[in-house]
């Protein structure tokens, strides 16, 4: 008999978003286009040139207007914390100018009230997916270093502005990203197709140098502030025995694993330095930005579990499936959501083990969850959906954090990706959802935009109400 997991004193449960994904009231409040103004699909085709009225986000599920709303029902499940992200284009609409846009900061402040009249913790995430598409336009984002001196500018307002208000922070959503959604993830606008390996590594290098100077500006601005990196994480298991095998799967591991290595220890493992030298990379790293990488390490390692991934050295055993931005060689033995993701609970166990072991910083999962076509239908005379498949997975998922913890691993906290239905990243639908809470918001965009709870919702408050002994 396995005993109920048990979680420490103080655990934050909650729930994850993203602004794009949820505010809509794209170009209300003075805010400027964002690169996800121009995705009305994701990152499966190209971008478009311009706006278009086809774009989900546009609207999204218009948190922008029911925030308190929505933060009322978060506060109904019982949620210590809270993590969304900050438009960078309402604060900054170009991205380049010198003065913020105080429309933008005062939203910012309004839910930040809303969080606070509830007693949920906010847990901000400084940049995810939503570059100001003038960055990208202009500067070809993240490509170029003068971006480090935008995000400097930017990160100081919010300090400035919320940083006694705001203990948890993340630099940038899914760091390592970069590599694979160049546009999305760094607004980077030259296609990927005529991007070097250079141009790339460049450009991650730009953000992990921003990332450190973030740190050290909240050391300066906001003391009490913990700063963590956000790391898409997707371990990889090798396909068989064979030693070749393993070694590739360690190789491919260590794509993503030196986010965090270098966040944590401040420098460029040597693994990652061969990798680039047999890529024919060279980078351009001055004595300034070494300087900053290894003064300024992280507090705390956050990331995003979805799914595993395996790796073979054989061509011919190379099945390749679907993953969150980037996928790899299918595992065998596991099933896979609608959209492919192949779903594997244990593999969130091995992962908090291997970053604890790795690194010895408090971790904290802020992401994580399944992406699924809901059906309301009416229970009792009250519409909702019966999603006992996301009751399933999570559940699946959450022993196995429990047991991580028994394994001895400091986790700060839980924040399921998704906690309200938005618009998903990779596809840009609606009808990809994750929450707890259903909105009614369709692919064609009908829809009266009306919350209900699903069943999951009560699960998880139960969950929140016992720290993990209802599990
Ligand atoms: C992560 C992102 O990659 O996965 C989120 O940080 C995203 O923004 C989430 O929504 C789930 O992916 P998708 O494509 O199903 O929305």
């Amino acid at each position: 008999i396995t005993a109920s997991p048990v979680f420490p004193e103080g655990f934050l449960w909650g729930g994850a978003t993203a602004a794009n994904q949820v505010e809509g009231a794209y170009i209300e409040g003075g805010k400027g286009l964002s690169i996800q103004d121009v995705m009305p699909n994701g990152i499966l085709t190209p971008r478009a040139d311009a706006p278009t009225d086809d774009n989900l986000k546009q609207v999204a599920i218009d948190f922008y207007h029911r925030y308190a709303e929505d933060i009322a029902l978060f506060a109904e499940m019982g949620f210590g914390v809270y993590r969304f992200s900050i438009a960078w284009s309402r604060i900054f609409p170009q991205g380049d100018e010198s003065e913020p846009n105080e429309e933008g900061l005062a939203f910012y402040d309004r839910v930040l009230d809303e969080l606070e009249r509830h007693g949920i913790q906010p847990l901000v995430t400084i940049s995810h997916y939503e570059t100001p598409l003038h960055l990208a336009e202009q500067y070809d984002g993240w490509a170029s270093r003068e971006l480090i001196g935008f995000y400097e500018r930017y990160v100081r307002t919010l300090f400035t502005r919320y940083g006694a208000r705001v203990k948890y922070w993340l630099t940038f959503n899914e760091i390592n990203s970069v590599l694979h959604a160049p546009f999305m993830s760094g607004g980077i606008n030259t296609p990927k197709d005529q991007l070097s390996r250079t141009d790339l590594y460049q450009a991650v290098h730009h953000e992990l140098v921003a990332s450190a100077l973030a740190t050290k500006i909240a050391r300066e601005l906001a003391p009490d502030a913990q700063i963590g990196c956000m790391v898409l994480s997707m371990p990889v298991y090798p396909l068989t025995p064979d030693p070749d095998d393993v070694f590739a799967a360690l190789t491919t591991d260590r794509t993503n694993l030196a986010f965090g290595d270098i966040h944590v220890r401040g420098e460029y493992p040597g693994y990652y330095l061969r990798s680039l030298r047999e890529q024919g990379v060279e980078l351009a790293i001055t004595d300034e930005d070494r300087g900053l990488l290894k003064e300024n390490t992280v507090d705390f390692v956050s990331f995003s579990y979805y799914s595993s991934i395996c790796e073979t050295v054989d061509p011919d055993k190379r099945d390749m499936g679907e993953g969150n931005l980037f996928g790899g060689v299918r595992n065998p033995t596991l099933k896979a959501s609608e959209w492919g993701w192949q779903i594997d609970p244990v593999g969130l166990r091995l992962a908090l083990n291997s970053f604890w072991d790795r690194w010895q910083k408090p971790l904290f999962i802020v992401e994580n969850g399944l992406g699924a076509k809901d059906e309301l239908v009416e229970v009792d005379g009250v519409p909702t959906v019966v999603d006992d498949y996301r009751i399933a997975y999570l559940q699946a998922h959450l022993e196995q954090v429990g047991e991580a913890i028994a394994d001895g691993v400091d986790l700060l906290g839980y924040t399921t990706w998704g906690c309200i239905d938005l618009v998903s990243a990779s596809t840009a639908q609606l009808s990809k959802r994750y929450g707890f809470i259903y909105v009614d918001r369709n692919d064609d965009g009908s829809g009266s935009l009306t919350r209900y709870r699903k069943k999951s919702f009560d699960w998880y408050a139960e969950v929140i109400r016992t720290n993990g002994a209802s599990l």
